[in-house]
């Protein structure tokens, strides 16, 4: 069968890499890709900019793949999935009416509300009255959210009631994020360990995959800035089955049949990113796709074969066994150009890949990568993640870590901490 994978960072890196494992697969499409998916033998890719839809429905419709797949977030909140079932294409992702609950911040916060999920206090503010009104309610630290879309950068901690006012403000008159920060959600700060909780949904039908850390701050330590994601990692010990089960019946399910009931039905991956808190746990947010990078250690850990999954959701019949783990840990450390997720610079020629790469249990899949004259250069922030699996979670460490310092380009920052809180439990 053809496959068209839709997107053009790790996870989609990452996603191309386990496809081609499928026996069932003769020929890969990707749109619009990176140097290394565009190296990756048997994988053609098409250029494509990332936000015209109607360019994406006119690729899909000259490959007409037996199975697309998409990896962003803003061609499923923008109804790609729609058009193409529509053409009579098969296609895995969620609804634009399910994409909101990641697309408005807004919509899964009342969502939640109405369903009982339990998640931070909250105030959704369309406008600077509603801002005024709903500020003396919240003490201490303060969540600002962009309602829409923003690539990692619409989350604020303010650290009193005044900051939170000024980022607000920015937000709404749109000298922030433009449209993305039109309205805002107020939220309660928690405070806890996070934990990305990933399932595979058919609609009505779950299965759960294996969890995994993200590390979103720039600095080590978990300092500076939010970013899209240094660097995560993955390891049954990071959620038991007890509390697995918790979080599939007080949360998983319950969105799933809210949605249903809702008659925006959920099928695709539904990421949910949770605060594990002294009260519990919260959601921060849902992710209508896989988490980058998040996506490249899980799937490390996968040994089943992922198109069977998919069109398991597609067709309804996802079951809890459709994937098959190895019990060994995953740990993915992503290398960034200088500055991000500030200014930066890209063009830089990349040496070491193939040493990288030729380290035991270790794949580099590639981001912001592009091929000029011969040469890998960088052209994104996030630029490699170098992925490893190991029979502990040190070992998995120690071989994407050696497999790292191969690896050179003028300005590269990485964080040396990646896991280093969970091998100290
Ligand atoms: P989100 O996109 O909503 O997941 O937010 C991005 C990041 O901001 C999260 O991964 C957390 O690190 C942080 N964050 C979001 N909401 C909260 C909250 N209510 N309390 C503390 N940190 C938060
Ligand atoms: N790693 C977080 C995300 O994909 O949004």
């Amino acid at each position: 069968m053809k496959v068209l994978v839709v997107g053009g960072g790790g996870r989609e890196h990452a996603l191309i890499w386990k496809i081609k494992q499928s026996p069932r697969v003769s020929q890969i499409y990707c749109t619009p890709g990176n140097g290394g998916i565009c190296a990756e033998p048997g994988v053609e890719c098409i250029p494509w900019d990332g936000k015209d839809i109607d360019a994406l429905l006119g690729i899909a419709s000259r490959i007409h793949p037996d199975l697309t797949v998409i990896g962003p977030e803003l061609p499923l909140a923008l109804g790609v999935v729609d058009e193409l079932t529509r053409r009579d294409l098969r296609v895995f992702g969620p609804t634009k009416a399910a994409a909101q609950l990641e697309a408005s911040k807004g919509f899964a916060k009342e969502f939640m509300r109405r369903h009982n999920i339990p998640t931070a206090h909250y105030a959704v503010c369309p406008n600077e009255a509603e801002l005024r009104a709903a500020l003396p309610h919240f003490h201490g630290k303060i969540v600002v959210k962009a309602d829409g879309l923003a690539a990692g950068k619409g989350v604020v901690i303010a650290n009193n009631r005044e900051e939170a006012a000024e980022v607000a403000m920015e937000m709404l008159s749109g000298t922030r994020l433009g449209s993305a920060g039109s309205s805002v959600v107020l939220e309660e700060f928690l405070e806890g360990e996070e934990l990305s909780f990933l399932v595979l949904s058919d609609g009505e039908r779950i299965a759960p995959l294996v969890p995994a850390q993200d590390h979103k701050r720039v600095g080590e330590g978990d300092t500076g800035a939010n970013t899209g994601g240094m660097g995560a990692y993955s390891t049954d010990s990071l959620l038991d089955h007890q509390m697995q089960e918790w979080l599939l019946t007080h949360i998983v399910r319950p969105v799933i049949a809210g949605m249903k009931a809702e008659e925006a039905e959920y099928r695709g991956i539904l990421y949910v990113g949770l605060m594990m808190t002294a009260r519990g746990p919260q959601v921060l947010e849902f992710n209508c796709r896989f988490g980058d990078p998040e996506t490249q250690a899980v799937l490390m850990r996968l040994e089943s074969d992922i198109v069977d999954a998919f069109e398991a959701a597609i067709e309804g019949r996802v079951s809890d066994g459709d994937f098959k783990w190895s019990p060994d840990p995953a740990v993915c450390v992503v290398i960034a150009s200088g500055g991000y997720p500030s200014a930066f610079e890209t063009g830089k020629k990349i040496s070491g890949l193939t040493e990288a790469d030729a380290v035991a249990g270790v794949k580099v899949f590639h981001a912001g990568t592009g091929r000029i004259d011969g040469d890998m250069v960088t052209t994104g922030g996030r630029v490699l993640g170098v992925t490893a699996r190991g029979a502990t979670l040190d070992e998995a460490l120690q071989r994407a870590y050696e497999a790292v310092e191969k690896i050179s380009f003028e300005g590269m920052q990485y964080r040396r901490d990646i896991g280093a809180k969970a091998v100290k439990k």
